[in-house]
């Protein structure tokens, strides 16, 4: 059971308005975005694939045809339930309802898929859940990231995607210095895949997370119309200025 925190609520409540409210299987953009996905991806195959924020599964049953078995989580029940209703034609597919910001499923995965879904995960959270995917990858698993390059968007309340793509992606490469192995700059969005670094000794400096605090802080005063969230966020964003960086 999902625990409802606010986005969770929009999201259930969005989804409840209408089968496939975002228009995944019908819009020629969204099935353009999906092949242009689905090219990006270096291997034939995939035995166990991840994909979070799967919605109803439009992208899940498109990947099912190149994975041993594909799992999709969503934060909303309803497009869960949606898409286990079609899950019979794809027998290696499965679904959970799973908040992405509180757990994650156990396991290794050889894909992890995150296409159109850090958004709506707060920025806060954002790093943390960056870490949690990456130990989620086998060691020569891949991470494929899809985001607009938008960063703010006057539709839907309370997403921060502040930096667009860019910056959502940079979590993975710059702080968990996650490896390019291609990355595709499209018409309205990005795609990136990614590896992780064996290097990596899951250390990330006290001055990176300030950055990354101070730009997280920036991103939630734009959107945050609270006069108390204001008055705390505009304090730590003095401290902010007071920070030098090397
Ligand atoms: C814009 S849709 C993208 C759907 C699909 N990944 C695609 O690219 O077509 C974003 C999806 O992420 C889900 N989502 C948002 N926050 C989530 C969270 N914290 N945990 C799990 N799923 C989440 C939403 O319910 C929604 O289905």
């Amino acid at each position: 059971m999902v625990k409802r925190t606010g986005q969770a609520r929009r999201l259930e409540a969005f989804y409840q308005q209408s089968v496939d409210p975002w228009g995944f299987e019908i819009e020629e953009y969204e099935q353009e975005r999906y092949a242009a996905t689905l090219a990006v991806l270096d291997r034939g195959r995939y035995e166990d694939v991840l994909e979070i924020g799967c919605g109803e599964g439009a992208f899940t049953f498109r990947l099912a045809e190149r994975a041993g078995r594909v799992l999709g989580v969503d934060i909303s029940e309803t497009a869960i339930g949606r898409a286990r209703s079609r899950s019979v034609e794809y027998p290696n597919t499965s679904f959970i309802a799973m908040d992405i910001g509180a757990a994650l499923p156990q396991g290794k995965f050889d894909l992890i898929v995150c296409s159109e879904v850090f958004y709506y995960v707060r920025p806060f959270s954002r790093l943390n859940i960056a870490r949690r995917l990456l130990e989620r990858l086998a060691p020569d698993g891949e991470l494929l990231l899809v985001h607009s390059h938008r960063s703010e968007t006057t539709t839907w309340p309370d997403v921060y995607g502040e930096g667009g793509a860019e910056g959502l992606h940079r979590l993975f490469t710059h702080y968990l210095t996650m490896i390019t192995v291609t990355s595709r700059a499209m018409d309205g969005y990005q795609i990136d895949l990614l590896r992780p670094n064996p290097e990596f000794n899951g250390i990330i400096r006290p001055i990176e997370m300030a950055r990354l605090a101070v730009a997280n802080t920036r991103a939630v005063v734009t959107h945050d119309v609270s006069e108390a969230a204001r008055a705390i966020l505009a304090r730590t964003q003095s401290l902010g200025r007071r920070t030098t960086f090397q």
